[in-house]
């Protein structure tokens, strides 16, 4: 087997001036998107359809690619699990008869070379789990070529590889699951003439996953019928726990030093003793967002007590956290660092500031629709000297709806 990196780009934008050396890239794209296949395809990309409309549409626009892959959606023969969901209520890819439809038409049209791939599972920590993948596209791969004489030569097994988020769990064996795909190889590959096939995967969260943190400090402390830990990170920063109910284990770091502005530690804390419904030293350790959600762990017990000014270590962060990040209500970026073998610590991406989240805003265009006079102009000249004040930013969003509304009851 040949070991190389797969990049799998999802609905990103395809960068030149990022080459991916040694290894393939899959490009993948929901929605058809005739600039981004038109790149993927001069950079020699894999292009891998989530639909058959996409074929015509290719076809048409600037032509099929040398290799086509699509991929497959195995609808009710397979169960999937939480985080991707149940494939016949998932949105992507191709039902079977449509990956039948599919191969016919890309070979009428001139295709000389194809490729196979699904992914039904996510996070998952079970090998025969994905063995079972590599079973269903294998046994597919002999049908289309019983069926059509087309001979796949790539089937990709798509990521899902998991992690152990939780303490107890087992890092995944991956030689394992290319024990599994070996021995059904030999069954459904070599011993029915489809070999050579090149096996692929496409991993993101174990290669990622375990090698992020996010750092966080506790700025509040509060106690009403549950105890909450509140910290300077949000879910604009990690969005699994909000989004997926998601564990990620949580360290504390007692700060002996804390920074100056924070609110005092010794300040008493009202007696919640009567309205408490958990356990003393169980905690919800919970962002600033004016959201419910927006939570990193839910009834979890913290020992040491967190302490206002502690630091709170959010393990697991680096799949899905700040890549998933967002600006809700106004809220900046963090930085990012990256922790290198000898101990330092290197600042890779800084951290935003207003001035990034308004700087795609125009303000002089919507000023040109309002004229210079009247309540709509008064509004939007507050929204644009709030937003020069690093003060509220949904202050902002508010001035800029508000004058809106105005203008749009005015007519
Ligand atoms: C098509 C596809 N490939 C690969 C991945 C990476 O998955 P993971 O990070 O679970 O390995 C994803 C993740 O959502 C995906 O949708």
């Amino acid at each position: 087997m040949r070991r190389g990196l797969l990049v799998d780009n999802r609905a990103g934008d395809i960068r030149e001036d990022r080459p991916h050396r040694g290894g393939h890239h899959v490009h993948q794209q929901q929605h058809p998107d005739q600039g981004e296949f038109r790149k993927a395809k001069q950079l020699g990309a894999i292009v891998n359809l989530d639909d058959l409309s996409h074929v015509r549409f290719l076809h048409e626009q600037d032509g099929l690619p040398e290799l086509v892959s699509f991929r497959y959606n195995p609808g009710p023969q397979r169960t999937g699990n939480v985080l991707i969901g149940d494939p016949k209520e998932a949105k992507f890819g191709f039902t079977m008869s449509q990956l039948r439809e599919g191969y016919k038409l890309c070979k009428e049209l001139g295709v000389k070379r194809f490729g196979l791939h699904a992914m039904v599972v996510s996070n998952c920590l079970n090998v025969e789990e994905i063995v079972e993948t590599a079973r269903m596209l294998f046994t597919i791969a002999g049908q289309v070529k019983s069926e059509l004489g087309i001979q796949i030569e790539l089937v990709n097994l798509g990521g899902g590889i998991g992690i152990p988020y939780k303490p107890g769990e087992q890092v995944m064996n991956v030689a394992a699951i290319g024990t599994g795909v070996h021995q059904v190889y030999k069954e459904l590959v070599e011993a029915k003439g489809l070999a050579p096939m090149r096996i692929v995967t496409e991993c993101g969260r174990y290669v990622t996953g375990p090698a992020g943190f996010l750092v966080s400090r506790v700025v509040h402390r509060k106690r009403i019928y549950k105890n909450y830990v509140g910290v300077d990170a949000c879910m604009a920063n990690l969005m699994r726990p909000g989004m997926y109910d998601a564990y990620h284990h949580i360290t504390t770091y007692k700060d002996e030093a804390p920074p100056a502005g924070l609110p005092p530690r010794g300040a008493a804390a009202p007696d919640n003793s009567g309205d408490l419904i958990q356990k003393q030293g169980v905690f919800d350790v919970v962002g600033g967002l004016c959201e419910n959600n927006d939570k990193f762990a839910v009834n979890r017990p913290l020992d040491p007590e967190p302490r206002v000014g502690d630091v709170l270590v959010i393990h697991d962060a680096g799949a899905h956290g700040h890549s998933m990040g967002f600006n809700y209500n106004g809220k900046p970026r963090s930085a990012e660092y990256l922790y290198r073998p000898d101990g330092s610590v290197l600042q890779i991406r800084r951290a935003e500031d207003l001035g990034d989240i308004f700087a795609t805003l125009d303000f002089d265009a919507a000023a040109s629709k309002f004229g210079r006079r009247g309540p709509a102009a008064a509004l939007l000249s507050l929204a644009r000297s709030l937003a020069a004040n690093p003060i509220c930013t949904a202050a902002v969003a508010a001035g800029v709806g508000a004058a809106l509304a105005l203008r749009l009851g005015r007519r």
